[in-house]
């Protein structure tokens, strides 16, 4: 029995039933195609704090609960027992690979790790100093022409090399804009490395000597990337979603996807963290700052606090945070006072009414940073390391919509407030 929804005019008593639409889990939703048509009216929710803009079976998070399942898998299992790459499988594919079927995903992946030769150049033309995240959006991008023959999205094997091919490149390109900004040779992938291993490897080895990977920062980034790796319609995700909806070249919707996040309210988050961290110093102005935060004037916000969707702890946030005691500890980091900082500010926050009364917990970007500093990582790069990670959600979504036969192009309306029609005049009568 469909439940539906009566929505009235109050004034002419005119009302519309509206069907309710129920999930596997999580809460219904209500189809309001027939408002318009009926009621002459659009609904107005700015931020889409209460519009699902999908029907997906990737990702589901109960906010509430603090859960956080990939294909109905709880993260927490995943980054226990998984890999990014088995993840980004489960995510592209829907189902835990077979051996052979991860074996032959993985090798895949490796042997599109090269980048065009044509594309390095791309990197001369970018300040030394430019942001990554801006080189990095830059060079997706421009992917869009190299692959504009093999990319018809309507072929299933097409919309595959495309994952494989973007999800394989993504450090290679990351590497490369890191590389460009200290002024060193670029480090080509190699095949005999693992995924997060090759990646190290292209960021810090150096042509003169030899470099020895650390397998504890190879196991410590996978893991991050488990957990970065989706996240439901996220904004940056959502942005993907709506680019891809026109039709446009894969690797240019990744791109939208990667300007999106770059964002300090998104995944520019965990670099804003350690600048806030910081900026702060010491335990002993904490308070200080607080109180700054609570002063609306100040627009000063707590990152890596708070959530649209999370009004208890982001469970990647405790994973992280425990993966902090670990890693700085096998790493040797006895000291590591923006750490030491970061967890008596959660302690003070977290007991605080003004963030207790808005249930403002840490996200996932609160401690990332923590341990991308840990591994090397200069800060500039955290939000690049959330990208890399992100893509593996990123495609799943994009080969979601794009493979579904009734897909439209994505085209909200709008409340317009703006001037009635009127004529122009002419710059003399004004
Ligand atoms: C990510 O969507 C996703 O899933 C994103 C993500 C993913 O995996 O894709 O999880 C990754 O982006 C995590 C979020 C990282 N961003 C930050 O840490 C930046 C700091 N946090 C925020 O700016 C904020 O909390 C958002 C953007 C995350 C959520 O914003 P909302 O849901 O629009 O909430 P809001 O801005 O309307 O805030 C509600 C209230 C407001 O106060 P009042 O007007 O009610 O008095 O809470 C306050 C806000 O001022 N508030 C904060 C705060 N976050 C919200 N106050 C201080 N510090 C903060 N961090």
């Amino acid at each position: 029995m469909t439940t539906k929804y009566e929505l009235k005019n109050t004034q002419t008593g005119k009302a519309t039933l509206l069907d309710a639409m129920s999930g596997t889990i999580g809460p219904d939703v209500i189809n309001i195609a027939p408002l318009l048509k009926e009621q002459g009216v659009f609904t107005f929710d700015p931020g889409f704090m209460a519009t699902a803009s999908t029907e997906s079976k990737i990702t589901y998070i109960d906010g509430d609960a603090g859960l956080l399942l990939y294909r109905g898998y709880p993260v927490e299992q995943l980054a226990e027992k998984s890999t990014f790459l088995e993840v980004a499988n489960l995510l592209v594919y829907g189902t835990l690979p077979t051996k052979p079927q991860l074996d032959a995903f993985c090798s895949s992946i490796t042997r599109h790790t090269m980048i065009n030769e044509q594309l390095l150049r791309f990197f001369q033309g970018f300040h030394h100093n430019a942001h990554p995240m801006a080189k990095v959006a830059a060079v997706v991008a421009s992917m869009a022409a190299f692959y504009h023959d093999s990319t018809d999205i309507n072929d299933p094997r097409h919309r595959e090399i495309f994952a494989h091919r973007i999800i394989a490149k993504l450090p290679t390109i990351a590497a490369a804009a890191y590389k460009h900004s200290l002024g060193q040779p670029f480090v080509y992938p190699r095949n005999d490395l693992r995924y997060c291993t090759n990646m190290l490897n292209m960021f810090f080895a150096v042509p003169c000597e030899p470099y020895a990977i650390d397998p504890i920062a190879a196991e410590a980034l996978d893991l991050l990337f488990i957990l970065h790796a989706d996240h439901e319609q996220n904004a940056s995700t959502s942005t993907v979603r709506l680019a891809g909806s026109t039709g446009a070249n894969p690797y240019a919707a990744i791109s939208a996807g990667v300007s999106a996040l770059w964002g300090p309210a998104h995944g520019g988050a965990n670099e804003a963290v350690l600048d806030m961290l910081e900026g702060i110093g010491s335990a002993a102005n904490i308070d200080a700052f607080l109180a700054r935060v609570k002063d609306k004037h100040a627009n000063v916000r707590l990152m890596g606090f708070g959530h649209r969707v999370y009004k208890n702890f982001d469970p990647r946030a405790k994973i992280i945070r425990g993966m902090c005691y670990r890693v700085l500890e096998k790493l040797g980091r006895t000291e590591s006072p923006l750490f030491e900082l970061a967890l008596r500010l959660e302690e003070i926050a977290l007991k605080d009414e003004y963030f207790v009364s808005r249930k403002l917990y840490p996200n996932v970007d609160f401690y990332s940073g923590i341990i991308y500093s840990a591994l090397g990582i200069p800060r500039s790069m955290f939000t690049v390391m959330f990208a890399i990670a992100r893509t593996a959600g990123w495609v799943a979504h994009w080969q979601e919509m794009v493979s579904d036969p009734h897909m439209r192009i994505g085209r909200p309306r709008q409340l317009y407030t703006g001037p009635v029609k009127r004529d122009y005049v002419p710059i003399d009568g004004r």
